[in-house]
């Protein structure tokens, strides 16, 4: 079965943006056919670019986020994609509670595919400044480089 990934937040405009072309463009050198999306818990900024300062700080390490657009998670997703990934805790309680019983997707926090971590939360970095959004993009890659290392071999863990 095809990889499908859905990294999810909580508004699709900075941390799951960030996973999803950071980890496309890690799955992509690693040679690997993924499938992968983003989407936000909620619905404030459907249809928007990426945070300008999260597209700045893509940019500076050589990932372009600029043809993004936000949406919300859909009850589709979960039949759709095979894992759905969480940035923090609260994105996750929120994604099991609308898991329908049929569900295909395993659904899991993104950063303990990255143990060598001290956290497994991605924090939120819209209140405050640019060292947040260097901070988060760390974690992705981080993560990101775990998650290819536990997936490449088609493996579900
Ligand atoms: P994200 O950050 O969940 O990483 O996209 C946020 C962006 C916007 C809001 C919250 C979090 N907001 O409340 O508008």
């Amino acid at each position: 079965m095809t990889t499908r990934i859905l990294f999810v937040c909580l508004g699709n405009i900075c941390r799951s943006p960030a996973a999803e072309g950071v980890v496309r463009a890690q799955a992509e050198a690693a040679g690997l056919d993924w499938q992968i999306d983003s989407a936000g818990i909620g619905n404030w900024h459907r249809g928007a670019s990426p945070d300008p300062r999260m597209l700045a700080a893509a940019a500076r390490r050589g990932v372009d986020l600029s043809g993004q657009r936000a949406r919300q998670v859909r009850q589709q997703d979960f039949h759709s994609f095979s894992h759905i990934l969480a940035m923090d805790n609260s994105n996750s309680v929120v994604l099991q509670r609308a898991a329908p019983l049929t569900s295909l997707a395993e659904i899991r926090l993104f950063l303990p595919f990255a143990p060598e971590l001290s956290t497994t939360e991605v924090p939120d970095p819209y209140y405050g400044g640019t060292a947040g959004f260097e901070h988060v993009l760390d974690l992705i890659e981080a993560a990101g480089r775990g998650l290819i290392a536990a997936l490449r071999d088609g493996a579900r863990r």
